[in-house]
């Protein structure tokens, strides 16, 4: 039988960390936070003193990581470890999305992570969380959301986000830090950041979350009830 799964991919600060967590709960499947991998990935070279211009070096550090995810409740945020350490909160700050994104662009980092990220798509399903993950991880997937916002839009929301965290931050640098991403991102020759043809484009620009999770939870629902 196979496990349905459903993909959100998006630029950085679109919410769909937010709308994947909440999907998970709602639908008490698994969650692969797929960003987290690449955050590892960058956070390890960081450790090791690997160049981020060295594939091979990066490929294998990905290749053998020494990660685990330590189960949580449904869609809540699953403990990170690397080496024995506890980095949940390390894995989340700002300065690993920006390593990661560097190590994101790497053809062999991509592949040595790929089988990893599909093994996560246990039953009773799987919300996928990504860039790629409509497009190349799991293209054949059900359903598929593609969640965009303005980047001034997530620049804002980003800024409360570390703020409330105690995380000293400048709107300005935020929304430059974003930009920057989104251009590695989405110009990167090896998967890069768009939406599946087959993908439903939500832009939370001016949406509530809850009207967001909505529209995620009806294409999922309407999915879901025609496999029947
Ligand atoms: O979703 P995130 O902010 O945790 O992702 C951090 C970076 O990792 C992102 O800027 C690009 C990279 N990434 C990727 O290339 N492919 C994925 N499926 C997930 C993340």
């Amino acid at each position: 039988m196979t496990v349905p799964v459903v993909t959100i991919d998006g630029p950085s600060g679109s919410g769909k960390g937010t709308i994947c967590q909440l999907l998970a709960k709602q639908l008490g499947w698994h969650l692969l936070d797929s960003g987290a991998l690449y955050r590892i990935v960058g956070l390890a070279a960081e450790r090791q003193g690997v160049s981020f211009d060295d594939e091979a070096a990066l490929a294998a550090l990905a290749a053998n990581l020494d990660v685990a995810f330590l189960p949580s409740e449904p869609g809540e945020p699953a403990t990170v470890m690397l080496d024995g350490d506890d980095i949940s909160q390390l894995v989340r700050m700002e300065t690993s999305g920006e390593l990661a994104s560097k190590v994101a662009v790497h053809q062999g980092v991509r592949e040595a992570l790929k089988s990893f990220q599909r093994g996560f798509a246990r039953a009773p399903g799987l919300v996928a969380d990504g860039r790629d993950m409509g497009t190349v991880i799991f293209s054949d997937a059900p359903v598929k959301i593609y969640l965009t916002a303005s980047a001034e839009e997530r620049a804002q929301r980003r800024y409360k986000q570390l703020i409330g965290k105690g995380e000293s931050v400048n709107l300005a640098a935020l929304l430059e830090d974003i930009q920057a991403r989104d251009d590695r991102d989405m110009n990167r020759t090896v998967a890069p950041l768009k939406p599946a043809e087959d993908a439903l484009v939500i832009d939370s620009s001016c949406i509530p979350v809850e009207e967001v999770f909505q529209q995620v939870l009806s294409a999922v629902q309407a999915s879901l009830s025609s496999q029947l």
